[in-house]
């Protein structure tokens, strides 16, 4: 038996473009973060997670693999990963790599192979290739639609030059869709597991882990899963049955166990989180079960509006289902596809969220917005479970909404016909040290995209040591989270006003109860709670037996 770190680690996910540039030349590099995880230790996280940093052609920011065995050159080499694990390992932190198992980049071998040998041909057989329908097969093989927006098939071009089949590809047009019925594709990848598990990986975060196996015959979408322009953070809202035939298939679990046999082959604690946007709580917990992943992705989490009714239906209904196959629930908050959430918290309306924020749409609510990240922070961190931290939130750092459109890269924006920014303004290079060029991010003044004016007040250096910074704000929690173990508690509901989320955590280090006021009236502690206030997401120097709308405390029993 080993000692199943994950269930309740604090996972920080490393967005390798725009974390640290080690070189100069404006974008994020490997030598970079290693030179930078000290920071992350002093943090007081567990493990990190890095976004692809595989040889790409950066379509789609390197999920867009065309080499799975090795670095892209933009990032560093092979020998620059072993020197990032070593150092992270040496620091105490765990390493978890992406994989990119849906598709490859249109560059990839197989791929070039595949448009080379022609239809029937057993290259052609590794991704989704199909007869156009209609006169000279004209029109796609059916209605799915691109999660990046417009139709999910290209035409491909045959050696002669005439035009010939269509391939898959649910996201950009330079992003095949493999086909995992196919056993070559299984074996690639049993392989590529291996690859990294020797190099000494300690786990993988499966990209669109729902979408390997699409249903039989690939028949039309129902209109209502025809994939939305916003997909992150509106997909997870269908119905189970309503899911559409792309997502979600049962088939895709038999991968997940064998994968998982592979883990087991190897020594220490490996895992794998499983990127799923998978709704209700139910399918999504068939992710976890004790012989596929560790643990996927809570997003009905993170797309939870922010409202104590709200909040209270998606922990329970989160943590009944994962108990139910014997799994921790992983709750987050932000990542490199959705809006931040120290912006996303604090839009105007409780409409459905944008695809993005640009210069000429409603603007957040800054102030509003961080002080409802601490407060969304206090809550997340005393969950039992583990936690995963997307770069620059221990920074407090919004969203970049008045990012140019000419610097715009995620492919949704022209996919979109500029109807949907993308993703852009969460992926900008983080701050380290106000008064450097770049921010610290790197010794060059220009960055892959700009950065915004209101990140020099935030760089990582203006907060060290302040304690009243959201940075030693989450230094404080995560120290606190350790010591209490609360990552291994177990919670009940005090029965309160709905607008007041108040919960009890027992652990073996001891009784914390979380308190998240999110209601208009200030609210006094003692009225809640006896004890003292060991965390104000207010800090340090705000009254400590009182709560603001928005404000948040731990108050140990
Ligand atoms: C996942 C990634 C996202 C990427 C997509 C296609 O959702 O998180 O960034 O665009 O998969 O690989």
């Amino acid at each position: 038996m080993t000692d199943q770190w994950w269930r309740d680690a604090v996972v920080y996910q490393i967005y390798p473009r725009s974390f640290a540039d080690g070189n100069g030349d404006g974008m994020g590099d490997l030598p970079g973060i290693t030179a930078r995880l000290d920071a992350l230790a002093e943090l007081g996280i567990d493990a990190v997670w890095l976004s692809p940093f595989y040889v790409s052609p950066q379509a789609d920011a390197g999920y867009d693999v065309a080499d799975y065995r090795d670095i892209d050159p933009r990032f560093g080499s092979l020998a620059d990963f072993d020197a990032l694990a070593e150092r992270a390992h040496a620091l105490g932190l765990r390493v978890i790599v992406d994989l990119v198992p849906n598709h490859s980049s249109d560059e990839h071998g197989w791929f070039q192979q595949a448009l080379a040998a022609g239809a029937g041909t057993p290259e052609r057989g590794r991704y989704v290739f199909r007869d156009g329908k209609g006169d000279n097969g004209n029109e796609p093989p059916n209605n799915w639609q691109s999660l990046f927006g417009g139709a999910a098939w290209e035409r491909s071009t045959d050696p002669d030059g005439t035009p010939g089949q269509w391939y898959l590809h649910l996201f950009d047009v330079k992003q095949p869709d493999f086909d995992w019925t196919n056993h070559e594709v299984r074996e690639m990848f049993h392989d590529v597991l291996r690859f990294w598990l020797d190099r000494g990986v300690d786990g993988f975060r499966v990209d669109v882990a729902h979408a390997l196996i699409k249903a039989d015959g690939l028949p039309d979408a129902p209109e209502s899963s025809v994939a939305d322009p916003a997909p992150y953070e509106q997909e997870i809202e269908s119905e189970a049955g309503d899911r559409g035939p792309m997502w979600d298939q049962d088939g895709v679990h038999e991968i997940y166990r064998d994968w998982n046999k592979i883990l087991g082959e190897y020594p220490g604690d490996r895992m794998m989180v499983a990127e799923a946007w998978v709704s209700p709580p139910s399918r999504l917990a068939r992710y976890v079960r004790p012989d596929e992943m560790q643990q996927s992705f809570n997003f009905d989490f993170l797309t939870a509006r922010w409202n104590g009714p709200a909040l209270r239906a998606v922990i329970d209904s989160s943590l009944r289902a994962v108990e139910s196959v014997g799994a921790p629930a992983t709750w987050v908050m932000s990542n490199h596809d959705v809006i931040r959430h120290a912006s996303r918290l604090a839009l105007p309306g409780d409409e459905a969220r944008p695809g993005g924020i640009g210069a000429d749409d409603p603007q957040p609510d800054a102030v509003l917005g961080l002080r409802r990240a601490r407060a969304a922070t206090a809550l997340m961190l005393a969950l039992p479970g583990s936690a995963y931290v997307y770069q620059g939130e221990e920074l407090g750092l919004p969203e970049h909404t008045t990012l140019p459109d000419e610097a715009r890269e995620d492919p949704t924006w022209e996919r979109s016909g500029h109807t949907e920014r993308g993703r852009d303004g969460c992926r900008v290079p983080i701050p380290w040290e106000a008064d450097a060029p770049s921010l610290g991010f790197g010794n060059t003044s220009g960055t892959w995209l700009p950065q915004p004016a209101a990140y020099r007040t935030l760089a990582r250096d203006q907060q060290r040591g302040d304690p009243s910074s959201m940075l030693e704000f989450y230094r404080r929690a995560l120290r606190l989270r350790r010591e209490l173990q609360l990552g291994k508690g177990r919670i009940t509901w005090q029965e309160t006003d709905p607008a007041i989320l108040a919960i009890e955590i027992e652990t073996a280090a001891g009784s914390v109860t979380v308190i998240v006021n999110l209601s208009d009236e200030r609210l006094e502690v003692d009225d809640l709670a006896a004890g003292e206030v060991i965390l104000h997401s207010a800090g340090p120097s705000a009254d400590q037996r009182s709560l603001g709308s928005d404000e948040a405390v731990w108050v140990r029993r």
